[in-house]
């Protein structure tokens, strides 16, 4: 890819969220992002790498959590999103702490804006990722943090209300 067409896809300006997935004993956590598709049902989609550990913990069990970070979480957002899951247990090495979901396996990630608790709904290939379309089962929001936005590469925290 040239560095000109990378730079197209960084002008969305996006939440970072944490995905968690878990399938038996494994587990992994990776920044990603998120993108809205219905309100009603709940419906969004996210975009996985194929070679990533967590790929292969959603294509096991079918569900996954996006946590909606915050920019306290920044650092952690770095660090979850710059190591692999097939190297290291991330959340031991990062002491990531988590909550039990009430509707899926995988964990939530504790002191996030929001998770939402998805099940995969259907998937298709898009160059090297793997397009995820999910339901969201349940969720938890904590109004009172804001959500971490990503945009042209760098971390933002949210601007004040305009509309
Ligand atoms: C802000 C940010 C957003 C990211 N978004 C995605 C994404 O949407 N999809 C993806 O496959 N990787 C994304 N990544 C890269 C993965 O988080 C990274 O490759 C991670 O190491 C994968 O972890 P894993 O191998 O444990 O699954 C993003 C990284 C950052 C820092």
């Amino acid at each position: 890819m040239t560095k000109q067409q990378a730079a197209v896809a960084a002008l969305l300006p996006c939440p970072a969220v944490i995905l968690t997935a878990a399938a038996g004993e494994r587990r992994d956590a990776m920044t990603a992002t998120a993108f809205f598709v219905s309100e009603v049902p709940p419906l969004l989609s996210v975009s996985v790498a194929g070679h990533h550990l967590t790929n292969e913990l959603i294509d096991e069990s079918g569900e996954f959590v996006v946590n909606l970070a915050t920019p306290e979480q920044f650092e952690m957002v770095r660090q979850l999103g710059s190591t692999h899951g097939r190297d290291l247990d991330k959340f031991e090495e990062f002491g990531v702490a988590t909550e039990l979901s009430e509707r899926v396996g995988a964990p939530r990630i504790a002191g996030s804006y929001a998770s939402l608790e998805c099940k995969v709904v259907g998937s298709h290939p898009a160059a090297t990722y793997r397009v995820y379309t999910a339901e969201v089962l349940a969720y938890v929001v904590d109004t009172e943090r804001s959500p971490l936005l990503w945009h042209r590469g760098r971390f933002f925290s949210m601007g004040g209300q305009v509309g």
